[in-house]
């Protein structure tokens, strides 16, 4: 069972020959460090011989010194010490490792198995055609190996082993094993995952990992690398239908045109029709060029350049596809989301969603449902926390080209990032696109902004006040549009309380609601700005994020953010409505600046200071900002 090495000093061009000519499984292991992941991904190392003899001796001195297994060697040590090396480097969310055997080469993907690591677990397993889910066998099936097989079904791979860990530790025993075994059975069934495998394994003694343990006698079954050796997973990326992401358009001289980037599915031949994805032109394959010459057939995987025989409208972020089997393309679709940030989901917020090398801007606008990972039950719900899963509907900015993740996983599933910290927050998979919004056309009309705006004789824009509650907001706003009005302008003022007495009395003080609630006053403004008013929004508008997208709904210079930059004890001692007492007395829950956040604006055009200036002061101050800017 041994790797060839010996192979190696006698004929290396054979050993070389050899390796090229097995074929590759890529696999996951799930389950967290305790559960024994990293000893187990040591011992596959360990037992393939691919651990070097300087790795070696220094485990053996460390295994001494740490003593975590009485002078034996600690395999565990081996990775964790890999981790430890790669945390002090740039971040990688997932790290792979490779060995091989007589008739497999091996990646598997090491990731990380705390509850709050599913996130790497998503992003690790999206190649991936094989899991590993470890649980502890004086623990059994918890929370979390459900949430794992969940997501490994989510993801699409069929192939999964139920490695039964520590039987060292049950004293060998079959019958916890067998009860493990049935429970997890009935689960994987559940879940659609038919081909799947239970094996009793020690990590730590090897047993039925490389070879069939003598300990367990009772268990005539495969052991987890014949398994590894044998899942037939012939039926992979290849045969799905030619998907290629347009990385880079490469034009070195006006001779040569060729988009670059790696096949994400499918097989590519001189000859094929190929179509360009979105714009739907199509075109013949006459090269596919490489470092090391043109190839005949080309696969998943591979980094190419493809030569069309037409130029077409080919952009980066476009995907090349199979002309009889292109991707769809839709604004709507219907997807699993697993939420992956500390911070809940907001539904109605805007995030970044990127699929393949697009990326457009999202929102959930309906939380079908959220699902119960241990019963596979459907709950309502309003907000995602993290690791959980729901099924969404998403509304993008623009169309995108994607296939169900069903059908290509590649061009199927997408991450969705936060636009401010830039930091990935879910992962997700398209089930559908929505058609809906393909029945709704954009009517042109012929009296425009601009005609509507000269009328009034002034250049519309929103003035939008942002403060806590009892800053002076309304005030200050009221203030400046009386002058307006007596200047002869025309203006709306949207207040906050006002506003949630009509058009948004459904909502209440949640964070959701009040996303909901700026979401709706952005679409007011941005149709009052249309009609070529001065509108001036009065609401607490706690979150960067909302303001930030009703500053990019109109023109750049249509939106004046107005900071009313009042301290919270000014506020509270003023406490003209009396909510701060009541918050402060626990009646009113979500009070923004007693347990609900305010983000102050980082750059705001103007900043009111309202502890040492009057109404009339603060008025002016804008309409001196409006005059300068050429509003007025
Ligand atoms: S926002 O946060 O969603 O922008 P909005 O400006 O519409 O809030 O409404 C704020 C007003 O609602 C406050 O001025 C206050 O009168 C009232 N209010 C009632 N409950 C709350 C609460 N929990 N937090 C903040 N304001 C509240």
């Amino acid at each position: 069972m041994a790797h060839q090495s010996d192979l190696i000093a006698e004929d290396i061009h054979a050993y070389l020959k050899s390796q090229e000519e097995k074929d590759l499984l890529r696999f996951i292991t799930c389950g967290s460090v305790d559960d024994g992941k990293s000893t187990l991904i040591g011992r596959l190392l360990y037992d393939s011989k691919l651990i070097f003899e300087d790795q070696l001796a220094a485990i053996e001195v460390d295994s001494k010194k740490v003593g975590t297994q009485g002078g034996e060697i600690d395999l565990a040590l081996l990775v964790d010490g890999l981790q430890a090396e790669r945390e002090q480097g740039i971040t990688i969310d997932v790290a792979y490792r490779f060995f091989s055997t007589d008739k497999r080469k091996f990646i598997v993907a090491d990731t990380p198995g705390h509850e709050q690591y599913t996130r790497n677990m998503a992003t690790g397993a999206s190649t991936v055609e094989l899991a590993v889910i470890l649980v502890d066998a004086r623990k059994g099936i918890l929370t979390q190996t459900r949430r794992h097989s969940f997501i490994v079904s989510l993801l699409g791979i069929r192939h999964v082993i139920l490695a039964v860990n520590k039987m060292d530790l049950v004293g060998w025993d079959a019958s916890t094993f067998e009860t493990i075994a049935g429970a997890y059975r009935g689960f994987a069934h559940g879940l659609g995952i038919d081909d799947f495998q239970c094996i009793p394994v020690s990590a730590l003694t090897g047993d039925n990992v490389f070879d069939p343990s003598e300990k367990m006698p009772w268990y005539q079954g495969p052991t987890l690398l014949d398994v590894l050796e044998t899942v037939d997973v012939s039926t992979d990326i290849t045969e799905r239908p030619f998907r290629m992401p347009v990385q880079w358009v490469n034009r070195p001289n006006l001779d040569f045109r060729g988009f670059s980037g790696s096949i994400a599915s499918g097989t590519l031949r001189p000859g094929d029709m190929v179509m360009a994805c979105p714009s739907e032109c199509q075109s013949m394959v006459t090269r596919i060029v490489t470092m090391d010459g043109d190839l005949d057939v080309a696969i998943a995987g591979q980094a190419v350049t493809v030569v069309l025989a037409d130029e077409i409208d080919v952009s980066r972020g476009d995907i090349l596809a199979a002309a009889d089997d292109a991707p769809e393309s839709t604004d709507q679709f219907a997807g699993h989301l697993l939420w992956m940030h500390d911070e809940p989901l907001l539904p109605e917020r805007q995030y970044l969603l990127k699929t393949g090398t697009k990326t457009t801007t999202a929102q959930i606008t309906d939380l079908r449902y959220k699902i119960n990972v241990n019963t596979m039950e459907h709950v309502a719900g309003k907000t995602m926390e993290l690791n959980e899963v729901a099924y969404c509907n998403f509304a993008l900015d623009q169309a995108i080209s994607f296939d169900p993740y069903q059908k290509v996983h590649e061009t199927g599933s997408f991450v969705l990032i936060d636009r401010f910290t830039n930091g990935t927050v879910g992962a997700g998979m398209i089930d559908f696109g929505l058609r809906r919004a393909t029945n709704l056309t954009w009517h042109d009309m012929e009296v425009g902004k601009d005609l509507r705006a000269q009328q009034k004789g002034q250049k519309p824009c929103i003035l939008w006040f942002t403060g806590l509650s009892g800053s002076g907001k309304s005030t200050a706003a009221n203030q400046l549009e009386k002058k307006l009005a007596a200047m002869g302008r025309h203006s709306y003022l949207l207040d906050g309380d006002n506003v949630r007495h009509g058009l948004n009395k459904d909502l209440g003080f949640t964070d959701g609601d009040r996303v909901e609630n700026i979401r709706r006053v952005a679409e007011v403004s941005r149709l009052f700005v249309d009609s070529g008013l001065i509108v001036i929004v009065s609401f607490i508008s706690p979150f960067r994020d909302e303001r930030r997208m009703a500053r990019e709904m109109v023109e750049a210079d249509e939106f004046v953010e107005v900071f009313v930059d009042t301290p919270l004890e000014l506020c509270e001692q003023r406490d003209p409505k009396g909510l701060y007492k009541k918050a402060r007395a626990g009646e009113l829950k979500n009070f923004t600046g007693i347990d609900s956040d305010y983000e102050p604006p980082v750059n705001a055009e103007i900043v009111l200071k309202t502890a040492d200036h009057a109404a009339d002061d603060l008025a002016d101050q804008v309409i001196a900002y409006l005059r300068d800017g050429g509003y007025l």
